[in-house]
């Protein structure tokens, strides 16, 4: 019998590599009939609102809902999706199990996760609604998480997002306050756009990524509109950094295992409790 030299698999090893160099990895997800149901939710959401049928090709419906929704109506019509899907109690635990074997493997088994699943759509053109070059971090949520994003179409070029790799972030990170001095934060995009990797992410896969690392999205210039899903997950015990983005509010625990139950809850008789 051959001796275990090392506590983490070839496997776990692999992964671990990939994502420290990356900063991201893109999987398929882990249950395609799942993904494709809560699509299929999402749609029957989106034709309820718009007062039509259901179509017969669904990823058509999607990528071309720029021709049937206004942008100016296009905000009012994402939140009502929004609200409705997480409104669902079977919704965020159906997301979580997307990336589950991934997420469990990053970040670990006992889970607190965003309480809401976030839905994003950008249509061709659309200016109102982008997301700058940032990160997750700065606006106080804890830097121990990782990122869910799953597209419910292909995502590709500007139909999709940036990451500025590791390496890079390690480069700029110490000179981000004076490129942006005076808070501009596109003077920062300006001076790392040739460094960004565009994401290609098709429908099926899941992309998980540290939002650490310096994201965002450009006016998409593709001619289809991307719809993504996108939920932060962190280590229960792991630090929270803000009130606001803090454990109980912001995140939830999902998977608490029973003997961190068994020990919140343990209390030392008097006595032996010095
Ligand atoms: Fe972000």
């Amino acid at each position: 019998m051959a001796f275990i030299e090392s506590f983490i698999t070839p496997e776990e090893d692999a992964l671990n590599e990939e994502f420290l160099e990356k900063g991201y990895v893109i999987k398929d997800v882990d249950c395609p009939d799942v993904l494709y149901a809560m699509r299929h939710m999402i749609l029957e959401v989106a034709c309820e609102l718009l007062e039509v049928d259901l179509p017969d090709d669904e990823t058509d419906f999607l990528n071309l809902i720029h021709e049937m929704v206004d942008i100016s109506e296009l905000n009012g019509f994402r939140l009502a999706i929004y609200n409705k899907v997480n409104e669902q109690t079977w919704f965020r635990p159906t997301y979580f199990r997307l990336g589950r074997n991934l997420t469990e493997k990053l970040v670990g088994n006992e889970l607190a996760m965003q309480n809401q699943v976030n839905l994003s759509i950008q249509m061709p053109n659309d200016n109102s609604s982008l997301i700058g070059i940032h990160s997750d971090a700065f606006s106080g949520e804890t830097p121990f998480q990782i990122v869910q994003w799953v597209p419910l179409v292909d995502a590709y070029d500007t139909k999709s997002m940036f990451l500025l790799p590791p390496e890079n972030n390690r480069r700029i990170f110490p000179q981000i306050r004076q490129i942006v001095e005076d808070g501009n934060m596109d003077l920062l995009f300006e001076e790392v756009k040739d460094q960004v990797v565009w994401l290609t992410v098709p429908y099926g896969k899941v992309l998980i990524f540290s939002p650490n690392l310096l994201h965002g999205n450009v006016v998409n210039q593709e001619k289809r509109t991307r719809w993504s899903l996108n939920c932060r997950f962190t280590g229960l015990f792991t630090p929270y950094t803000s009130c606001e983005k803090s454990l109980g509010g912001f995140y939830l625990p999902i998977t608490t295992r029973i003997v961190s139950r068994v020990g919140m809850n343990y209390q030392t008789p008097k006595g032996f409790d010095e």
